[in-house]
């Protein structure tokens, strides 16, 4: 149905007075918040407007805000919530890790039994460190990159987010961290060559998702990634792959499912089993740079580097959840969810379509930019008075407990949806 101009701007006034009346209590948390810090905001990502809502608990994939209203979770933590929320395998083994004391000032065993899980998961990765977020892994790859290539060009591509100093969505970030930065276009590898043609011997690393993440579920085509690869053996730059998120598409991660093997690969979210976790990790020569016996070697510090809760935690969810069985099955379930969802879509007049990667995905409004921007948060507010909670920019993750009469749930409140966003 074509877009009938106020039609959509009264649909989305009248959907967001709706949501205020359910939502009271999500507001006066907000106003609270506003008191002590800026916005009532601690996490950008977060805000949605006409205000987000405030989660009271979870259990499984469900949800439930301040007001009581009730959700399914198909956001996940922006992907990091891949156990749902009350895992009794993690809750176990953080609380084992805390009766044995916490912060101990020193090495634990944790970390290394994390450390050998993750190198065997990902061959690329001879030798891994940990950090606190994957912000902080990226950081250090890039560092380490500069340093053992002695070059400060890094290229990375536009749409690209790999943390909160390290955004590309557009263009650059105010709070980017000042490196030298080309930033092409995603996919494109013509570019990329051209690039490396011009300036190949400044160029210290690639740093690039699979999936682009945050910048909408786009998927890098396996030419380009290898594109990447033959640039960067050519050149002697370093080909980071950034797989905070992608590493859930199989044991290996999205590497694994390529077949392709970069010099560095940088981790986070589900290997810290719910807790705030980053690594990174790769050749040895590169990561050697890191051992402290050495003269000149790289500092890497962080209170909480190794911190006993996440690396035990990270050790439980490796052995008992993130198995290669159940990473191929969640990773088969997007797949299928999100054809469904197209199908969907596709058969009630096209106005949204999915793009995505295993059981990560994105749905997009289309037509022209600001009618797609006001139908897909008409769609979100729709589908949240339907009891189903995904981001405000469209992005889902499943998590382990989504099953078939949560994903059926989720389809039949998308067809209940449509007659109500084609205003
Ligand atoms: C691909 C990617 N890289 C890095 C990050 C940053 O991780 P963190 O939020 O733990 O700093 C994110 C976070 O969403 C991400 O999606």
């Amino acid at each position: 149905m074509p877009w009938t101009g106020p039609g959509i701007d009264d649909a989305l006034a009248f959907a967001i007075g709706a949501y205020r009346e359910r939502t009271p209590q999500s507001l006066a948390a907000l106003e609270a918040a506003r008191a002590v810090m800026p916005g009532g905001n601690t996490r950008s990502s977060l805000w949605t407007a006409p205000y987000p809502l405030s989660i009271a608990s979870g259990a499984g994939c469900r949800i439930v805000d301040v007001d009581g209203n009730g959700y399914v979770d198909f956001l996940g933590e922006f992907t990091a919530g891949i156990f749902g929320h009350t895992e009794p395998l993690l809750a176990r083994a953080i609380a084992e890790a805390h009766a044995d004391g916490i912060g101990l000032s020193s090495h634990t065993p944790y970390e290394t039994r994390l450390a050998r899980r993750l190198v065997s998961r990902f061959p690329s990765m001879d030798l891994v460190r940990f950090a606190n977020s994957g912000t902080e892994a990226n950081l250090m790859a890039l560092t380490a990159a500069r340093r053992v290539t002695g070059r400060s060009r890094i290229v990375v591509f536009s749409g690209g987010y790999h943390g909160g100093v390290l955004s590309f969505a557009a263009g650059h970030a105010p709070v980017n961290v000042p490196f030298d930065f080309a930033v092409l276009p995603f996919d494109d590898a013509r570019a990329a060559e051209a690039e490396f043609a011009a300036r190949g011997s400044e160029i210290a690393a690639v740093l690039v998702e699979p999936m682009q993440g945050a910048g909408g579920c786009n998927t890098a085509s396996p030419a380009f990634l290898a594109a990447l690869r033959e640039l960067c053996d050519m050149h002697g730059a370093v080909l980071i792959f950034d797989e905070v998120q992608t590493a859930r598409m199989s044991l290996g991660g999205a590497q694994a499912r390529l077949g392709l093997s970069p010099d560095m690969t940088v981790l986070g979210k589900i290997f810290g089993g719910g807790l705030a976790f980053g690594a990174f990790g790769g050749r040895r020569d590169i990561m050697e740079q890191f051992d402290p016996a050495r003269p000149g070697a790289l500092p890497h510090a962080g209170t909480f580097n190794n911190n006993r809760l996440a690396m035990a935690a990270g050790v439980t969810a490796c052995d008992a959840l993130l198995t290669r069985e159940a990473l191929d099955a969640l990773y088969l379930q997007g797949e299928a969810f999100r054809a469904d969802l197209n199908a969907c879509f596709e058969a009630r007049g096209g106005l949204f379509r999915v793009t995505g990667m295993g059981s990560i995905m994105n749905i997009h409004a289309t037509g022209p930019q600001e009618e797609a921007r006001l139908r897909l948060r008409l769609l979100h507010l729709r589908m949240m008075e339907r009891g189903q909670y995904f981001a405000a920019r469209g992005l889902i993750a499943l998590s382990f407990p989504v099953g078939v009469a949560e994903t059926d749930g989720f389809l039949a409140a998308v067809e209940d949806c449509m007659p109500l966003v084609a205003a």
